[in-house]
């Protein structure tokens, strides 16, 4: 097959997307594949009509790749893609609408609350702890824990050349003590639980992507019907949303909560594919290697 592999691009996680995207490319040329590289720039569909491929691999995260755009174009031009389809994705990079698409199927969700980012300098959202994010961002780009030991009156003014400035409007959710989690669906199976142990309690960007930082817990050690609420809370999602191909699902829990203490914070449609990333790693523990992954992946894509 000629498979163009789409990465890049310009959004906070360019940099995340060019090493799914060099990896993918080097697997599917193991596959025997034909390979076209393409570093997304304005003029994409020029480039991706003149390679004329039998299919796109996306490998972008973060806006466009990852929020119905370049699904759209794609769609327009009669070429077949990895991963999910438009509205899917332009309802999951939105953690806003994904809460309230997800809230019917009965999938716990932190209450959240949007948030204008020039109203906080009027103080705070949501009672301490909090977490604020950018409703649509990947990686934790622009995530910030807000505890009592924040030592700043506000937010605001601490992270002058933070987030607040870049992203208009925030999410507000009141922060979930305990464990981060994460589960990837493949092919319309949920393959396991990953925790995520952090030195400083915050899989940030450095924790996600320097090699030693975050120790990969997999499978996590939980009582049985915690992995299982998990597992299929994260099939839920990803079958609520309409995903394709993969999907994987972020969650915090709180074993002081029991059962009710488990929260689903976001569903990823365009989820990391580097060394470090957590589908790649669980398809793993399910005997599936990374050439294989990419392979399910275009199978779907072709389908
Ligand atoms: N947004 C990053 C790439 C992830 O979900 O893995
Ligand atoms: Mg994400």
């Amino acid at each position: 097959l000629h498979v163009v592999v789409l990465m890049g691009g310009w959004s906070a996680e360019r940099e995340v997307s060019l090493t799914s995207g060099k990896g993918i490319a080097a697997a599917c040329r193991a596959l025997g594949h034909r390979v076209t590289e393409i570093d997304m720039d304005r003029d994409i569909a020029a480039r991706l009509a003149e390679a004329a491929p039998d299919v796109v691999f996306n490998a972008l995260h973060g806006t466009p790749g990852e929020d119905g755009s370049v699904q759209g174009l794609l769609d327009l031009m009669g070429l077949k893609y990895t991963h999910s389809g438009v509205s899917t994705s332009a309802i999951a990079i939105d953690k806003e609408l994904t809460k309230l698409v997800l809230a019917p199927h009965g999938i716990r969700m932190p209450a959240g609350t949007i948030v204008a980012s020039e109203t906080l300098y009027a103080g705070d959202p949501l009672p301490r702890p909090y977490v604020l994010k950018p409703v649509n961002e990947g990686s934790s780009v622009g995530v910030a824990i807000v505890t009592d030991a924040s030592n700043y009156g506000n937010p605001i003014s601490a992270q002058a050349s933070g987030p607040w400035q870049v992203f208009p409007s925030l999410l507000a959710e009141p922060f979930i003590a305990g464990k981060e989690l994460t589960v990837a669906v493949l092919d319309d199976e949920a393959l396991a639980v990953t925790e995520l142990q952090t030195d400083t309690g915050f899989y940030d960007y450095e924790a996600k992507y320097t090699e030693g930082r975050t120790l990969h817990i997999c499978p996590a050690d939980l009582p049985p019907e915690i992995t299982a609420a998990c597992l299929k809370m994260a099939l839920d999602a990803h079958r609520a949303l309409g995903c394709k191909g993969t999907s994987r699902s972020d969650f915090r829990y709180d074993p002081a909560q029991g059962e009710g203490g488990l929260y689903l914070l976001e569903v990823n449609t365009q989820p990391g594919m580097t060394p470090l990333s957590l589908v790649p790693e669980q398809a793993r523990y399910r005997g599936i290697d990374y050439e294989s992954l990419v392979q399910r992946l275009i199978d779907a894509a072709l389908k």
